[in-house]
């Protein structure tokens, strides 16, 4: 087996014998000697091999271009540059796959975010797409870390359903009925006891009420998967697929759901800070070098990494829907009426507001609870003011909202009655209202958007920049 590059640069000893493959990013040198930055995807740094003349023709060497895939024996020496302690010496190589460099896109050089887009299919080659995506990794495993420590159990929840878990009725209908002729009803609706579920299906925007399925026996649970929402927003925080994460704990109540979600926020940033240190030095530059070009207003005072410090040494600010209001309607903007939607108690907060209150108000993270119930959930718990819920939204300088949850309507009555009012039909849900017929108990869960952290950790501006292949509104490209 070949070594990684990632063990050579940290432990590689001088006189080693080594076989190594990899992508070609830089070719340069003399008549006499080709160096190669050699990368293989282990790390952000390359190994440099050196290719002298008396091993090598230029013959040899001619498809030894960027992108070209190559395998190098040779042995370790320590290195004349700098920034690197050894180098490879190559006795033997051999070009494995070709990059012909006239139709090769990844070309080294600057290439801004819409061009790698464009070619999504090769950014991975990039250093910052590949910064990128260990990064995400490394937050995958952190995440499926911290519950796994804390006694939690990974639930795998259907992606096919038949209910629309946050009422928005943003779903992508799942169907294997003709699309130019599908059969009918007498009343002239598409008969779906024809289909291949016999009912109407869905591709599920949450995995929340399985979990509370599995949380009122198992405990703790929490999944992990792809959701799909078909809301046409066309933000750099939207995608039509993404992975949720969504905890759900018996006996939980609304304070244990947000001490939980900041615990778990602060764990897997400090994860990242702990294993991702090349990565996130890389990214910082990046990051301090886009903020230099925003107007003044917009830019970030703070490099990416020190924001991630301070997530993890300072606590979350917690305040109510109501004080959030009351911050705002005395706020400079609202009354100088720079904000441009209106601010009063009953109607939902807006990314400006979301911002204020963030990035110039509290200057950390906010959690905000007790929505009014109007614009929440069916399933959140409602509050004894019988106006609001217990719902709480956590708020990232940047991101606007990362996390979204609530104590759960544990009582049957009350449910039921919510469920009337927002018009879904219990006879379909008789299985989540079993939980509360049988043996019922508080509980609470969040769910945290997968993407938006990664957005965070990386300080990637775009949300199409963090998903390997991203689901936008006309672009299901693969
Ligand atoms: O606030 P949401 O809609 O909440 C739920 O789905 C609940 N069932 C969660 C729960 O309590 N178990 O979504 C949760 C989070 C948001 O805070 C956001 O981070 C992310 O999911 N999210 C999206 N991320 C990317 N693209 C979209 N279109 C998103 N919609 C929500
Ligand atoms: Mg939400």
């Amino acid at each position: 087996m070949s070594t990684v590059i990632k063990s050579i640069l940290s432990e590689g000893k001088e006189g080693e014998k080594l076989v190594i493959k990899g992508w070609v990013r830089t070719k340069r040198g003399s008549k006499n000697v080709s160096f190669i930055a050699l990368n293989d995807g282990s790390c952000l740094g390359n190994l440099q091999v050196v290719a002298a003349v008396e091993h090598f023709s230029e013959e040899d060497l001619k498809d030894v271009t960027t992108g070209a895939c190559i395998e190098v024996s040779g042995a370790l020496a320590a290195s004349q540059g700098s920034g690197q302690a050894v180098e490879l010496i190559a006795e033997e190589l051999k070009v494995l796959g070709k990059a012909d460099p006239d139709s090769f896109p990844m070309q080294p050089k600057k290439h801004s975010m819409e061009f790698l887009r464009e070619h999504a299919h090769l950014r991975f080659r990039t250093n910052t797409m590949a910064a990128v995506f260990r990064i995400r990794h490394n937050l995958s495993f952190a995440i499926h870390k911290f519950f796994n420590d804390r006694g939690f159990y990974n639930l795998h929840t259907p992606i096919i359903t038949g209910s629309d878990a946050e009422g928005a009725g943003e779903m992508f209908r799942v169907t294997t009925l003709p699309a130019d002729n599908p059969p009918k009803t007498e009343e002239g609706a598409v008969n779906y006891a024809e289909d291949f579920f016999g009912k109407e299906t869905n591709l599920t925007v949450s995995g929340q009420l399985e979990a509370e399925l599995g949380a009122l026996a198992l405990g703790k649970v929490y999944t992990f998967g792809p959701t799909f929402r078909a809301e046409n927003s066309n933000t750099t925080r939207h995608l039509a697929e993404f992975w949720m994460i969504e905890p759900e704990v018996a006996f939980n109540d609304l304070k244990d759901n947000m001490d939980l979600a900041e615990d778990f926020l602060k764990y897997c940033v400090q994860y990242c800070l702990d294993n991702c240190q090349e990565d996130l030095e890389f990214l910082d530059k990046r990051f301090v070098d886009l903020e230099k070009q925003k107007p003044a207003n917009e830019r970030s005072e703070k490099g990416l990494i020190e924001r991630l410090q301070e997530i993890v040494s300072n606590s979350f600010e917690r305040i109510t829907y109501t004080e959030a209001i009351n911050v705002l309607q005395n706020s400079k903007p609202y009354k100088k009426k720079k904000f441009k939607y209106p601010v009063e108690w009953g109607t939902d907060l807006q990314s400006e507001h979301e911002r204020y209150l963030v990035e110039k108000h509290f200057g950390k993270p906010v959690i905000i609870t007790d929505y009014p119930a109007s614009f929440k959930a069916f399933y959140m718990r409602l509050n004894e003011d019988g106006q609001t819920v217990a719902a709480m939204d956590i708020l990232f300088s940047g991101i606007g909202e990362i996390v979204g949850g609530s104590q759960r309507e544990e009582r049957l009555d009350v449910l039921e009655q919510k469920m009337k009012e927002f018009d879904i039909p219990a006879e379909e849900m008789y299985w989540y209202l079993d939980t509360r017929r049988f043996g019922t108990c508080v509980h609470s869960g969040f769910g945290l958007g997968f993407e938006r952290l990664v957005q965070f950790v990386t300080g990637m501006g775009n949300i199409r920049d963090v998903i390997p292949f991203p689901r936008t509104p006309k672009n299901a490209e693969f």
